[in-house]
């Protein structure tokens, strides 16, 4: 059969940028605002160990099969099962995809305006002097106003379209290549200040030292949930990403590469976190504002900690800016391809909807806050409903699409570049996605729902 002509299709240009590209996804909020929250919130040490369990038995093998997927069909994530399956309904996952992509860019986008407010605060150096119950109180404060968090909401919804706009080499590979490092040197920095704080063993122990007596069933799709989203998986935005990869790329080594990465770079968010809760004596399950409100401690008690403070919120905002991006190109590519928009239509579209979806996200931390249902917020459902529900189901059946309908022999020829490459690996990663990823998946996922 011959391979279709792919005209005018956008795509990376080299293997580090294709790596800074997916990485530069993966890493986010997601690692360094969530992760320690959560972490928190549900306990410690056990839910760390069945994250790491979930990134390596379920992530690592949803993530190759969104690459072999995506770069197979060459096109956007509801396109790409399309073409691989026509005239079946296994398009489904992509859709969901979209719905999860949208949801999560709304409240995302809030959390990333913070980042600004509190970029800009560290300008103004507004942390000298206070206390942590000062920086309690400030960060409340802030998030819980109308109209700021949501100007900043739309800066920064703003910066992400106007980036995506600009495609893919010139906007999105560019930026992730430069500024994915700095903030890598940052957090160590921040680590090594933070293991030196006096009772920095308490905090260790409370994220390494498993207690079972604290892992929940919630906890646990928790922990399934945020290994999806940490690792961009279960919405195709690694389709989207890999259907601009070139042909020659070795898909399993660039998904174990950036596993690692992930995981490595929320370990050590974590690491750089917990010692100052305890330090500061801030409950560990205090919630969202968990980073803004310790690691502004934290840079008061080092030298130059003005400076690291600027740098820290900067670079916290620009790994939300190349993840945004990601999730915003899985809207584009759909709109795109699919409903034959012209781009710039299509992202200025996309990106108005989706930060208009945001505001009740962001009144939720305030005037809304009342505003509950089984006493989520409308921020915590999006949340729950994307991260949770969506992503985990849409990890199962992207990973049994290849499993069970690609098959061995496809999967082989994608992964080998057409028999160029050594893949021992393979039949591990077939049982893996046919019978471990699927099935671990739905249990955790009836059991955290209470179904089963
Ligand atoms: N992985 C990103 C983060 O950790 C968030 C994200 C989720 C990006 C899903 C794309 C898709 O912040």
């Amino acid at each position: 059969m011959a391979t279709q002509p792919v005209t005018q299709r956008d795509s990376f240009t080299s293997k580090i940028g294709i790596i800074a590209a997916v990485a530069g996804s993966a890493v986010g909020l997601g690692n360094i605002w969530k992760f320690p929250y959560i972490t928190g919130v549900f306990g410690g040490g056990a839910f760390v160990l069945v994250y790491l369990i979930c990134i390596a038995l379920i992530g690592l093998p949803v993530m190759l099969s969104e690459f072999i997927i995506g770069r197979k069909a060459q096109r956007n994530a509801v396109g790409s099962f399309k073409k691989l399956a026509p005239g079946t309904l296994w398009f489904m996952p992509g859709i969901m995809g979209l719905v999860a992509a949208f949801m999560i860019l709304a409240f995302y986008g809030v959390v990333a305006g913070w980042t600004l407010e509190y970029l800009l605060k560290s300008v103004l150096n507004a942390f000298a002097g206070k206390n942590p119950a000062d920086l309690e109180g400030m960060f409340g404060g802030f998030i819980s106003q109308v109209t700021k968090p949501i100007i900043w909401q739309c800066v920064f919804m703003g910066l992400t379209g106007w980036i995506v706009l600009a495609g893919i080499k010139g906007g999105i590979e560019r930026a992730s290549k430069l500024l994915m490092p700095i903030l890598l040197m940052i957090i160590i920095i921040l680590d090594i200040r933070a293991i030196t704080l006096p009772g920095a063993a308490e905090g260790l122990a409370f994220l390494f030292k498993p207690d079972f007596s604290k892992l929940s069933a919630e906890g646990m799709l928790s922990a399934l949930g945020h290994a999806f989203f940490s690792l961009s998986l279960g919405m195709g935005t690694l389709i989207t990403y890999s259907s601009y990869m070139g042909k020659r790329e070795n898909l399993a080594t660039t998904a174990v590469q950036v596993t690692v990465a992930d995981t490595v770079i929320a370990l050590l968010a974590g690491i750089a976190i917990f010692p100052a809760v305890f330090a500061f004596g801030i409950e560990p399950g205090a919630g969202p504002g968990l980073v803004f409100i310790t690691l502004p401690n934290v840079f008061q008690q080092m030298p130059g900690g003005y400076f690291f403070c600027l740098l820290f919120f900067l670079l916290l905002a620009v790994a939300a800016l190349t993840s945004s991006i990601s999730i915003l190109e899985v809207v584009v590519a759909y709109f795109v391809e699919e409903l034959k928009l012209g781009r710039r239509a299509a992202t200025i579209m996309a990106t108005i909807a989706i930060t208009i979806a945001g505001i009740p996200c962001s009144l939720s931390m305030g005037v809304m806050s009342n505003v509950q249902f089984m006493g989520k917020t409308f921020f915590d459902w999006l949340d729950f409903i994307a991260a949770n529900i969506l992503l985990p189901l849409g990890g199962l059946l992207i990973v049994a699409f290849v499993g069970w309908y690609l098959g061995r022999e496809k999967t082989e020829t994608e992964v080998t570049n057409e028999g160029e490459l050594k893949a021992g690996y393979l039949p591990l990663f077939m049982f893996l996605a046919k019978f471990v990823a699927p099935v671990v998946i739905a249990i955790v996922f009836l059991h955290g729902l209470g179904l089963f």
